[in-house]
């Protein structure tokens, strides 16, 4: 029987992750390979609503509200997660890491307070992979720049972003065998079929 994991695309704007999870469905559509996607914050109806809150320009939550929404939605999507559970692959655009790296190690949120939410929300599910997506300063900037419509999150400066990465990057670090690290310097085709090989592995 082949496995259905829960895998998981992270990394900071502009890294390339949601180029990468729409080659993964497409390539899972052409192959008739049941799977949901979903991203945070969003994927569901009111994870949605909660997503347009949090990223709304003219929002001015402080650090702590942005916390409890970002968790806020993903309760909004546990129920759907738990149903599909082992019975189908879930591919989910940012997941707890993302937690992690922006609300601890951007903007110096206790981390005890994340864990403890992040595990009682998610009980026994638990991810199976990640695709950490990195991108160097220069690219970036560039790709800050050409972005047409700026959310609340795609306007702080190039230092938090870089405390963001590293912080993805402990993460990644301390549990190998669960990461790759796709660099997005890198050609994209190249990266293209190192996730899909990868992918094979993973629901075979
Ligand atoms: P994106 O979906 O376009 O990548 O944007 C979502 C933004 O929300 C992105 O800047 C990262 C941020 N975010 C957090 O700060 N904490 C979280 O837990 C999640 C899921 C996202």
């Amino acid at each position: 029987m082949s496995k259905k994991p829960i895998i998981v695309f992270e990394g900071i704007e502009g890294s390339g992750k949601s180029h990468h999870i729409n080659k993964v469905s497409k390539y899972l559509d052409k192959k008739k390979i049941n799977y949901i996607k979903i991203r945070e914050p969003g994927g569901s109806l009111n994870s949605e609503k909660i997503r347009r809150l949090i990223l709304n320009k003219k929002s001015n939550f402080n650090i702590y509200t942005d916390l409890l929404l970002y968790l806020a939605a993903r309760s909004e999507n546990i129920n759907l997660i738990k149903k599909t559970y082992k019975k189908k692959i879930i591919l989910i655009d940012r997941f707890t890491d993302s937690t992690i790296a922006y609300q601890h190690y951007g903007m110096g949120v206790d981390l005890n307070i994340i864990n403890i939410i992040n595990r009682f929300l998610l009980k026994n599910i638990k991810v199976n992979f990640t695709f950490l997506n990195i991108v160097n300063k220069k690219n970036l900037f560039q790709r800050l720049k050409n972005r047409k419509s700026l959310n609340r999150y795609d306007q702080f400066d190039m230092n938090f972003y870089n405390k963001v990465q590293k912080g993805f990057l402990k993460l990644a670090k301390s549990n190998k065998k669960t990461y790759k690290i796709i660099d997005s310097n890198l050609d994209i085709k190249t990266n293209e079929d190192l996730i899909i090989n990868q992918i094979k592995k993973l629901i075979k």
